[in-house]
C-alpha cells in the first residue's frame, strides 16, 4: 500500500532524511490560520486508500495539536486507510500524577486526544516516569525508540574518558544505558523540583570522576534549570565544565543562551527538535519502527 509522509513546517530535515530510509512519497498539505485564528486544512496530495504519517514533534505542543487533529480527520474523511503520528518528542508526560488537590492529570487526556486521532504513534524516549509504558494512557499501538545507541556512539566518536552524571533520578534509565554501552563511570544526583524555575540538585562525591571529561545527560531540557544548577555544583568542587547532552532540546526563553552562560564544554542535542544543537540523527533508528507499525 502506498504511504505518504507529511511534515510540519520546521522539520524538513528530519522528514527529508526518514524518507531516505523508505519508499514514502512526500505528503503536500496546506495548513493555515484564518484571519480570526481558526485553522484552515486542505490534503493536496490525494490521500485515498493510502497510509499516512503526520511528523511533527510536540514541543509547544498547545500551537500544533489542532491542525493535526484536523489533518487526521481530513485525511480520513477523504479515505486514508490509515493515519499514524511520528512525534520524535512526546509532550504532555510530566503531569503523571495529580501533584497538588484539585490537578489535572493532564497526560491522560492528552493521551486520550492522540488515540481518538490517530491508529498508531511512534516517538523517541517518552518522560516515563511514574508511568511505565505509554499503553498504561495511549489505547493505540505505540513504538518507542531509543536514542541511547546513537548517544553512545556520538559520545565514542567525540570525547576520551567520559564520566556521565545524570542530574535526577528520571535520568537514571538514559545515563545508565549509555555509559554501560561504553563501559564508562556514572553518577547519578538527586534532584527537589521547588518551582518551575527552581530546583535544588545534591552533589555525592563523584568517585572515579578525575581525570575523566563530566558529561550531563537528560533527556528533556526545557527551562535549562535543572542542567544550569548542576552545572553550578560541579563548578564549585572544581570540575571541568561539563558537556551537556539531552535527547529533547525544548529550550525554552533564553534556555540555551542561559546555560551557555553556566559554563559548559559544549550543548549537544539529539534532531527530535529541530535546534541548531542538533548533532545526533535519529533518522534511521526512527524509520525501523515506523515500517514495523505499519506492516
Ligand atoms: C524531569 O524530570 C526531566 O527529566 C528533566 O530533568 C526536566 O524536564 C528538565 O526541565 P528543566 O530544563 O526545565 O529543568
Amino acid at each position: 500500500m502506498e504511504t505518504i509522509l507529511w511534515t510540519l513546517p520546521g522539520q524538513e530535515q528530519l522528514g527529508q532524511d526518514l524518507r531516505k530510509h523508505s519508499s514514502w512519497e512526500e505528503g503536500e498539505a496546506e495548513c493555515r490560520r484564518f484571519p480570526d485564528g481558526e485553522v484552515y486544512v486542505r490534503w493536496k496530495t490525494p490521500v485515498k486508500n493510502k497510509r499516512v504519517i503526520l511528523l511533527a514533534s510536540l514541543d509547544h505542543p498547545d500551537d500544533k495539536i489542532l491542525p493535526l487533529l484536523f489533518l487526521s480527520s481530513a485525511a480520513k474523511d477523504l479515505g486514508a486507510s490509515r493515519v499514524d503520528l511520528v512525534a520524535p518528542y512526546l509532550a504532555y508526560l510530566r503531569q503523571d500524577i495529580r501533584f497538588q488537590e484539585g490537578e489535572g492529570i493532564t497526560s491522560r487526556y492528552f493521551a486520550s486526544i492522540l488515540s481518538r486521532h490517530f491508529d498508531g504513534l511512534v516517538t523517541v524516549d517518552p518522560h516515563l516516569h511514574r508511568y511505565h509504558s505509554l499503553n498504561e494512557i495511549y489505547s493505540i499501538p505505540s513504538r518507542v525508540v531509543s536514542a541511547a545507541p546513537a548517544i553512545a556512539q556520538w559520545v565514542a566518536g567525540h570525547v576520551k574518558n567520559p564520566f556521565f552524571i545524570g542530574p535526577d533520578s528520571e535520568s537514571a534509565q538514559w545515563v545508565a544505558e549509555i555509559a554501560t554501552r561504553l563501559g564508562a563511570p556514572y553518577s547519578v544526583l538527586k534532584k527537589q523540583r521547588l518551582g518551575d524555575r527552581k530546583v535544588e540538585i545534591t552533589l555525592p562525591e563523584l568517585e572515579g570522576i578525575q581525570g575523566r571529561q563530566p558529561i550531563l545527560i537528560d533527556d528533556i531540557i526545557s527551562t535549562a534549570v535543572t542542567l544550569i544548577e548542576t552545572v553550578y555544583q560541579l563548578k564549585n568542587k572544581g570540575f571541568p565544565p561539563p558537556l551537556c547532552i539531552g535527547v529533547h532540546g525544548i529550550f525554552a526563553g533564553e534556555a540555551f543562551a542561559e546555560l551557555g552562560k553556566a559554563g559548559v564544554a559544549s550543548i549537544v542535542t539529539c534532531n527530535t527538535i529541530p535546534h541548531p544543537s542538533n548533532q545526533i540523527d535519529l533518522s534511521q533508528i526512527l524509520s525501523g519502527p515506523l515500517l514495523d507499525i505499519l506492516k
